[in-house]
């Protein structure tokens, strides 16, 4: 068995952004056009969105997003994000590649370095050919690359893949990729949801500690992972292959009803509890205690939710030090946000501190990976 590092972590986060008021008055703005429609339906009125409510609830006072055109204008309401062409560089593999490139110059490498992709997120382009291997092509690396998919905790499953792989020598080095462009597939009209989500992508270079030696200090050793799994309908997106199957012959495919869905209260409480009997069983058996972890890098889904978390885990509050929040500039940024919470607050841990990184979501999911600063 390999020990195995994580040499080096690219995070992207686009430059336009939303906050919670001007997103509020998009959404507001649409409900007073849409309402006379509908009592003229004989349907009940939508309420209005609020900011004070996104910020309590939440946490989040913004969002970044990779195409600002088309999200806040009521007539539309979603990003204006052209087609490309197939010999085009597809926008989900340039967004992934544009954190591999700073993952990979984070580790001294380059592609060529690479023998293995994997590009994992919560939403994709497109079947095939599968991102990963465009991304493999597009940063010169040769090998395998695939594409894996488990919702908000995809990065955290692909480090769990990836770990093994390196760890019993079957790759020398797999770099991750989490391109995750939500807003493309976000519902701006569903007042539950259209707050929660940011856009960002990451990428983690996963390699054997022999072959980052020089480069190792500073870095983390993976001293263990972690996927579990349970099926649960409270977070759904239905957009699939077989929505063109399943439209009646004149039918054109419906869009709405199949994006993102959430029963966000659900998921809070039952998140909360398996989540923290995860972090502890996965500790234990570790051999640690969850106190004696310097850093907790969480999904940055609920500023609330990570502070009950970790409230149950530790059996104290936590503060900003121990537990880091990303999510109040970013949203959630699903498979992203825990990698972007450690990226940006690992430098002051010292030699032989431990840190977790924890992502959960849909499926439901969760998905660890124990760290040590070398
Ligand atoms: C989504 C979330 C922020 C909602 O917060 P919440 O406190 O659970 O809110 P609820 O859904 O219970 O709604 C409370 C009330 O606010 C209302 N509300 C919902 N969205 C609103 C909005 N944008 N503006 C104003 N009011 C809103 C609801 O209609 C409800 O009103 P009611 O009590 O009259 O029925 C929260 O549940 C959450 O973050 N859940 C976990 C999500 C998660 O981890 N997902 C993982 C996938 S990445």
């Amino acid at each position: 068995m390999h020990r195995v590092i994580i040499s080096g972590i690219g995070v992207e986060i686009p430059e336009a952004s939303i906050g919670n008021d001007e997103l509020v008055a998009s959404y507001n703005a649409w409900v007073e056009m849409e309402n006379p429609r509908r009592v003229a339906r004989g349907e009940p009125p939508l309420s209005k969105s609020d900011s004070a409510f996104i910020v309590h609830a939440s946490g989040i006072e913004r969002r970044h997003v990779h195409t600002l055109d088309g999200i806040l204008d009521p007539e539309r309401m979603a990003p204006r994000i052209p087609l490309r062409s197939d010999d085009e560089l597809s926008v989900m593999a340039e967004f992934g590649v544009a954190s591999a490139s700073k993952a990979l110059a984070d580790a001294g490498l380059t592609g060529a370095d690479i023998d293995m992709v994997i590009m994992s997120a919560s939403h994709h382009q497109r079947p095939y050919p599968a991102m990963a291997i465009e991304i493999q092509k597009a940063i010169g690396s040769e090998g395998a690359a695939f594409d894996m998919n488990l919702g908000c905790s995809s990065a955290a499953a692909a480090l769990h893949v990836a770990f093994n792989m390196v760890r019993a020598g079957a790759q020398r080095r797999v770099l991750v990729v989490t391109p995750e462009l939500i807003t493309g597939h976000l519902n701006f009209r569903d007042r539950q949801t259209h707050f929660i989500f940011g856009d960002a992508s990451v990428a983690m270079v996963v390699e054997q500690m022999e072959e980052g030696a020089t480069r190792a200090a500073g870095s983390f050793e993976v001293l263990d992972t972690r996927s579990w799994t349970q099926f649960s309908n409270n977070i759904r997106s239905n957009f699939g292959y077989l929505l063109r199957a399943g439209q009646d012959d004149t039918s054109i495919i419906a869009m709405e009803g199949n994006m993102i869905t959430q029963v966000g209260n659900k998921v809070f409480k039952e998140v909360i509890q398996a989540a923290t009997q995860f972090i502890s069983e996965f500790l234990a058996d570790n051999g640690l205690t969850t106190s004696e972890v310097r850093r907790y890098w969480l999904h940055q889904a609920n500023a609330r939710m990570n502070a009950m978390i970790m409230k149950l885990v530790l059996g104290h509050e936590a503060d900003q030090d121990k537990a880091p929040t990303v999510l109040d500039r970013l949203g959630n940024t699903a498979g992203a946000g825990a990698v972007i919470a450690l990226k940006e607050n690992h430098e002051d841990l010292k030699p032989g501190d431990h840190g977790l990184l924890c992502a959960f979501g849909a499926g439901y999911s969760i998905g660890a990976a124990l760290l040590r600063k070398l």
